[in-house]
């Protein structure tokens, strides 16, 4: 084929794509010439964990939001790959919740083993995309940071994976300038064990504040001071955790809140979101959306409906993950190699429209992973990747839920059936609050 796609990023998103191009050229399929571009040294997104924060070694900015000790906040078994089973990569089942490293090293094997690496000129940001009407073709400026060369190149597509969950979101709040203390937004945050003994607040309610707070409490901070602005996360903390109403002022080191009540903190972390932000991109190719599950102006959660030779993986707000990116990347696939066609722009702007309206008519998260699980099974019906029990990996994520509900500090000592392989996975051998070893080495000694 003649044809010639530019990828941006080579995160889950990024190598979902280049694994469906594979996938296709294993079956016998003429594929386009595949070029990926990544900024970072290495594949994995934000799993390819840094200690650095703010500007790396070529003054780009650090795309790393993880932090040590993270572990995967949902069951693996939401997740897991349909050709590409956690048993086939560790040659076991393993228990339900892995470390960030785990994780990377799962991601990795897939794509070793599909040999896409070749495809991938890392170190190398994409700076602008353009689209060159008369040609028909996008213009993909990217740097070679290692050789500090900029080259132009055209293509036919362009499937833009650079992830929306590193560019953050960072209010001000009176007083701040004054603090006394450390403050720092999420994406910074590396080390629990900084704040051991420190009395810590955390603005925002979502995965980052519960996650940051709950990784500080099991290192040893002294109190966790949760603020929130729309509603409390409501869960039965432990002891030294407090949920308060939203930040009003600083004032040294005591913190005032909405409710007139006031506490003395060591360090302020802003849980506070990221941005969907993509400099790179010409005005009229960008992608302007919330994060939420039913994203603007892409027709089938994918395809840009102002152009549709560009596609976006992985922009939605997210239950499911990496087989979400798959059941995309295999779509786009197929549309880019023209086994599925597009309907004209009032058709796609419906589309968008419709799913807005039945994601704004879900009345609580249970219906969101139906919801997404829903798209999952849509997209997936309309190519060859592996169908799986979609509903399966829902009831995963049901159970996820009511573990939480039942004990925020324990959830993590559950385990959940692969929706892949049907097997069980087993109790991991020592309870997340005690585990302070993230390794892989220690993760596998199941
Ligand atoms: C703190 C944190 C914890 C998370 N934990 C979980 C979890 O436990 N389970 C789960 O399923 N999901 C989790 N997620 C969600 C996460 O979004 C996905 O797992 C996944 O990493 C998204 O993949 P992606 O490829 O879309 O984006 P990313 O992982 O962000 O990858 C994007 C890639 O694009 C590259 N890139 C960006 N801009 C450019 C450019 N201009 N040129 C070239 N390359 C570029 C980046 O360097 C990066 O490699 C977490 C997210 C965060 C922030
Ligand atoms: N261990 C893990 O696996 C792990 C850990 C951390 C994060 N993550 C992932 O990271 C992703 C991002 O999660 P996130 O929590 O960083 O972002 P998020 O889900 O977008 O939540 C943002 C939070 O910030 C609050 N907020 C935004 N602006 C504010 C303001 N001006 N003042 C006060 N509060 C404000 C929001 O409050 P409102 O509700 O009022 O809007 C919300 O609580 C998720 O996919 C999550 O799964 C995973």
């Amino acid at each position: 084929m003649s044809k010639r796609v530019a990828v941006i990023g080579a995160g889950p998103s990024g190598l979902a794509q280049l694994r469906a191009f594979q996938s296709a050229a294993k079956k016998g399929a003429d594929i386009p010439e595949i070029v990926c571009f990544e900024k970072q040294d290495n594949w994995g997104g934000l799993w390819n964990y840094t200690w650095r924060t703010g500007l790396d070694e070529y003054g780009e900015p650090v795309h790393c939001s993880m932090y040590r000790y993270l572990w995967s906040n949902g069951p693996k078994e939401g997740l897991e790959f349909a050709d590409y089973s956690f048993e086939e990569h560790f040659g076991k089942q393993i228990a339900s919740y892995p470390p960030r490293a785990v994780l990377f090293d799962y991601i990795q094997g897939r794509v070793e083993k599909a040999d896409v690496r070749k495809w991938i000129k890392f170190r190398t940001p994409v700076r602008n995309v353009e689209w060159d009407a008369a040609a028909a073709k996008f213009n993909v400026t990217s740097h070679d940071l290692i050789n500090d060369k900029v080259t132009t190149e055209a293509f036919d597509n362009v499937v833009c994976c650079s992830g929306h969950f590193s560019t953050p979101n960072v209010p001000h709040f009176d007083g701040l300038d004054r603090f006394n203390g450390r403050v720092l937004h999420a994406h910074d945050f590396r080390d629990a064990v900084e704040f051991k003994d420190k009395d810590i607040l955390i603005i925002g309610t979502s995965y980052s504040a519960e996650d940051i707070g709950s990784q500080c409490w099991k290192y040893g901070a002294k109190s966790i001071t949760v603020s929130h602005r729309t509603a409390a996360m409501g869960y039965d903390w432990p002891d030294n955790w407090q949920e308060v109403p939203l930040l009003t002022k600083v004032d040294g080191n005591t913190c005032t809140f909405k409710d007139g009540t006031t506490k003395d903190v060591d360090a302020i972390i802003l849980c506070t979101g990221y941005q969907h932000y993509f400099p790179f991109m010409a005005e009229d190719l960008k992608l302007h959306t919330a994060n939420r599950l039913a994203t603007a102006d892409l027709y089938k959660g994918v395809a840009f409906v102002h152009n549709p030779a560009l596609f976006y993986i992985g922009m939605q707000d997210q239950w499911f993950t990496f087989n979400m990116f798959d059941a995309q990347a295999w779509w786009a696939r197929d549309v880019i190699m023209g086994r599925i066609a597009l309907p004209d722009k009032a058709a796609m702007q419906a589309d968008v429209e419709d799913r807005v309206t039945r994601e704004d008519a879900n009345e609580d998260d249970y219906a969101c992973i139906r919801y997404q699980g829903d798209y999952v099974k849509e997209l997936i019906a309309e190519t060859d990747y592996p169908s799986f029990d979609v509903d399966g990996a829902n009831e995963a994520f049901f159970q996820w839920k009511k573990h939480k509900k039942q004990n925020i500090m324990t959830f993590r000592n559950n385990s959940y059936k692969s929706v892949i392989t049907g097997t069980m996975a087993p109790a991991h051998h020592t309870p997340w609050k005690d585990a302070l070893d993230d390794s892989l080495e220690s993760y596998l000694e199941n």
